[in-house]
């Protein structure tokens, strides 16, 4: 713990809010890492912040503005082709009291790094998480996180005809592979922007450590909320073959295997959700917040108890491996 809270000092990393450990000794332990800070101050200052200038992104046709793509009642559809037509509280949400599910989750519910990938979810896990949120059985690890917070009010309002609509929506929506796992001892120096990270334009290296560094590739088609974005992710060398004997090995003593749940390639089985191709840090998050009781709804008590015996370093690497797989 004091080995991170240094590695994070030495490298000029503010940690995200006071949230590196609990007071506990033995109480789980929530990386400040994991939840980057959620303000883009750097964009903001790059893009012109009007309704006048139209902006693009590569392969699309659609234009828009800064302040339309801002708009949480209105978010921008790039690629109009790529997904059947939304229902409304996904296009639009319910002004004022319901943000579009497309403004975070992206129109075609590939999500980015600081939500979540809905695309492809079952049904019926889908309509529960939602009524989990509401109830608070769902909430973040650290319960001051922007992105994460907000799904919490959204769900406060949705109602469930509007949840039933969106889940039977990105439901028919394949997953596509946009998460690139890369492993590095020393990585690029980075920044915190909006909930995930980008390498600064400072320049320098350091050590990675123990931990996941997810960037955007492209800071301003991220800030455009362009679908097709591409993420990059540094984990520590021999993360992935450690996560792939975790995720499938019958004789480790650590957890149960992944794949006896999620499917022997991790797309999901009946109501386990996939966890091929998703974001390795949303994914950290979840692990962590089943270790923490942040996520304790009545069907968390199978990874309440896979967890239980992993430490940080096993997390890494069993999100590390999922995230590596095709979606
Ligand atoms: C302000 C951004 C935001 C909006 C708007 C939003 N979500 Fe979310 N959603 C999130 C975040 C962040 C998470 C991950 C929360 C966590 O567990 O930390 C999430 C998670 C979810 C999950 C769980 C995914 C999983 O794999 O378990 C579902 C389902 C979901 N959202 C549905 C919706 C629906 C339906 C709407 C529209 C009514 C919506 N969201 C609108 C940010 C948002
Ligand atoms: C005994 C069955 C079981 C095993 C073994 C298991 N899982 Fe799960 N997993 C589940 C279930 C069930 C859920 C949904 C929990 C809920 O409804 O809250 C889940 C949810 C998740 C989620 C959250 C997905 C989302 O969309 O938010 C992640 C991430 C995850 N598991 C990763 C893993 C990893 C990594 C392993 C191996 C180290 C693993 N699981 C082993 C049953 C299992």
């Amino acid at each position: 713990m004091v080995k991170h809270a240094v590695a994070l000092m030495l490298s000029g990393i503010a940690p995200a809010g006071a949230v590196v450990a609990q007071s506990a000794a033995s109480a789980p332990e929530v990386p400040a890492w994991a939840f980057p800070n959620t303000s883009p101050p750097f964009v903001a200052a790059r893009l012109p912040y009007d309704s006048v200038t139209l902006l693009h992104v590569p392969n699309s046709t659609q234009t828009f503005t800064l302040a339309r793509v801002k708009n949480t009642f209105a978010p921008p559809d790039w690629y109009p082709t790529s997904h059947p037509v939304m229902p409304p509280i996904v296009a639009t949400g319910r002004p004022r009291a319901v943000w579009a599910c497309g403004y975070c989750h992206l129109p075609d519910g590939q999500g980015r790094a600081e939500n979540a990938t809905i695309a492809g979810l079952p049904v019926e896990y889908f309509v529960r998480q939602v009524a989990d949120f509401r109830t608070r059985a769902r909430h973040s690890a650290v319960d001051t996180w922007g992105p994460s917070s907000r799904m919490n009010d959204v769900a406060d309002s949705v109602t469930d005809a509007e949840v039933m609509e969106a889940a039977r929506y990105f439901a028919r929506i394949r997953v596509k592979a946009r998460y690139k796992v890369v492993e590095r001892a020393k990585i690029p120096v980075t920044m915190q922007v909006g909930g995930l990270y980008a390498v600064s334009p400072a320049g320098g290296t350091e050590q990675l450590g123990d931990r996941i560094i997810e960037i955007t590739e492209d800071v301003e088609r991220h800030e455009l909320r362009d679908a097709a974005a591409k993420f990059l992710a540094y984990v520590p060398p021999g993360s992935i073959a450690r996560g792939k004997v975790l995720s499938s090995s019958r004789a480790t003593s650590k957890a149960m295997a992944c794949a006896t749940c999620h499917g022997p390639s991790l797309r999901g089985a009946g109501l386990v959700p996939p966890i091929a191709g998703r974001s390795p840090s949303y994914m950290f998050r979840q692990l962590v917040g089943f270790k923490t009781g942040a996520r304790s709804s009545a069907t968390s008590g199978p990874m309440q108890a896979v967890v239980s015996g992993l430490g940080t370093n096993d997390m890494i690497a069993a999100v590390a491996y999922a995230a590596s797989l095709t979606p």
